[in-house]
């Protein structure tokens, strides 16, 4: 038995799987963000460790095979702060992935050309090197005592094992890393006043950090030795859920927001862009990705002031893609990340008519989000990434005609894995297995059956490819009057 560990940002699940990796059952538990200021994100650590015992309690229960357990993965939302002093005490609530009150600090660091130059990224406001710039700043005697910065996942493993240990692919989103090298960087640690051994040691994501606490092990009535593996960024987790190991193999997620996602055999950074490139979770490979803010969260506003559900909306274009329209859509209702790095910038109707109808502006909103999402791809491709055949996966992949969109927009057949799991839980068990038995990558890394694959439509390619260079030009244009 394997327990796959997802510590997400509203909640955390605990997936249990067998030898061969085949689920077996799974347990939720919730807990909530706050918010004490405008901008701020921030969550008690204590929540994640009350979460994962009530999680486990409920897979004991269900499940008395639980006793067997060998080996654990952890699977975490991305760079959070958390701080501990000497004696591992929790200074302050973890400062979260989308908290945005370093944006001052982050755009210092970022004009200091070794941060892209090292650690392969924008250092955006929500990595974790400007969260520890503004502690500095402005709460001096929690920095002072600061002994040790965990990431999220790195929190749960230390309470797992006793020691602070990292996975590579987490590391990576700090601004604290050399991606190329897959090793703290002492430059870029010097530059924001921090130190290595505020660190945690650094393991490959499938790499054993340590073993189950003994104490944590009798609580949970299991009885052999339980291997913890080094885990991983929720993402970096995702990509090995769906298989997505090696160069040409990814996913696109239709959620909240987007994000395209492929893995990479080399290291191609390309920080200007605005992609993510990061460590994966396995040794020698790396990952990309172009994160958008709204993708389906776009249609639910547009959902919201129509007084319409987001499916009545995509329901109503009917079954067949139809050419684009006059109408066009900017998704950038909160800011966009990938390509712009612009958290100012916001939305856009252009070409509206009095003979605009409902069902017009749903396909340009459609047909927005799809763009943004070919400037990751565009990105991507000019790294020399081979995007072949893509899983589509989140909730706004229920519309296959949006599935047909992003398959002729991004040129590349989509693929709808069959229900089940493959979510970034299953890729954190698969970490736990691989580390617990030494089982290879590309034994365990499979990718999930398929229900269907979505083509690009060709005779319609040629009018969404200028329909997509309208909206690129568009940006600039917008940015200026806004
Ligand atoms: C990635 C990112 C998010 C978080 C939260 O850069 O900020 O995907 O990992 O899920």
């Amino acid at each position: 038995m394997f327990l796959g560990i997802d510590l997400g940002t509203s909640g955390l699940r605990a997936l249990l799987v067998d030898e061969n990796g085949t689920p077996v059952g799974s347990a939720e538990a919730h807990y909530t963000v706050s918010h004490p200021h405008s901008g701020w994100s921030e969550q008690d650590p204590a929540e994640w460790t009350a979460a994962l015992d009530r999680a486990v309690a409920e897979l004991r229960a269900a499940h008395p095979e639980f006793h067997a357990l060998k080996g654990i993965g952890v699977a975490g939302h991305m760079h959070g702060a958390t701080l501990m002093d000497s004696a591992d005490q929790v200074l302050r609530p973890c400062i979260l992935w989308n908290d945005t009150r370093s944006h001052a600090e982050a755009a210092i660091l970022d004009a200091d050309p070794q941060f892209r130059a090292i650690s392969a990224n924008i250092v955006f406001p929500g990595f974790t090197a400007p969260k520890l710039e503004w502690v500095r700043l402005h709460e001096p005697e929690i920095f002072a005592k600061t002994a040790r910065v965990l990431l999220p996942a790195a929190y749960l493993n230390w309470y797992l094992t006793g020691a602070h240990v990292a996975d590579m692919s987490d590391s990576a989103g700090t601004s604290w890393f050399d991606c190329g090298g897959r090793d703290w960087s002492d430059d870029l640690l010097h530059a924001s006043h921090m130190r290595r051994d505020q660190m945690p040691r650094l393991v490959e994501g499938s790499h054993p950090a340590g073993h189950l606490r003994r104490e944590l092990a009798a609580e949970w009535g299991v009885q052999g030795q339980v291997t913890v593996a080094g885990g991983a960024g929720d993402n970096a987790a995702a990509a090995c859920g769906i298989g997505a190991r090696a160069e040409g193999q990814g996913f696109v997620s239709l959620g909240t927001s987007g994000v395209l996602l492929a893995a990479r055999d080399g290291f191609a950074p390309a920080a200007d862009t605005a992609l993510h490139t990061f460590c994966h979770a396995i040794p020698g490979q790396w990952y990309q990705m172009g994160v958008m803010l709204s993708a389906t969260d776009s249609l639910n506003w547009l959902a919201q002031i129509t007084g319409k559900r987001p499916a009545d909306l995509t329901r109503a274009l009917g079954d067949g893609l139809t050419a684009p329209g006059r109408e066009r859509f900017l998704p950038y209702l909160s800011g966009e990340r990938t390509p712009h790095n612009d958290a100012e910038i916001r939305g856009s109707f252009t070409g509206l008519g009095t003979d605009t109808t409902v069902e017009d502006l749903t396909r340009a909103v459609m047909a927005g989000v799809a763009y943004g999402l070919r400037d990751s791809a565009e990105a991507l491709r000019a790294t020399g990434a081979d995007l072949g055949q893509l899983f589509a996966l989140g909730g706004g992949c229920a519309s296959a005609l949006w599935v047909e969109m992003l398959a002729t927009v991004l040129d590349v057949p989509m693929a709808l894995p069959e229900g089940g799991e493959f979510g970034a839980a299953l890729g954190a068990a698969r970490l736990g297995l691989m580390a617990a038995t030494g089982a290879e990558p590309a034994d365990v890394l499979t990718p999930p059956d398929v229900a269907r694959v979505i083509l690009p439509n060709t005779d319609l390619q040629p009018a969404y490819d200028a329909d997509y260079q309208a909206f690129k030009a568009a940006y600039p244009a917008i940015r200026k009057i806004q």
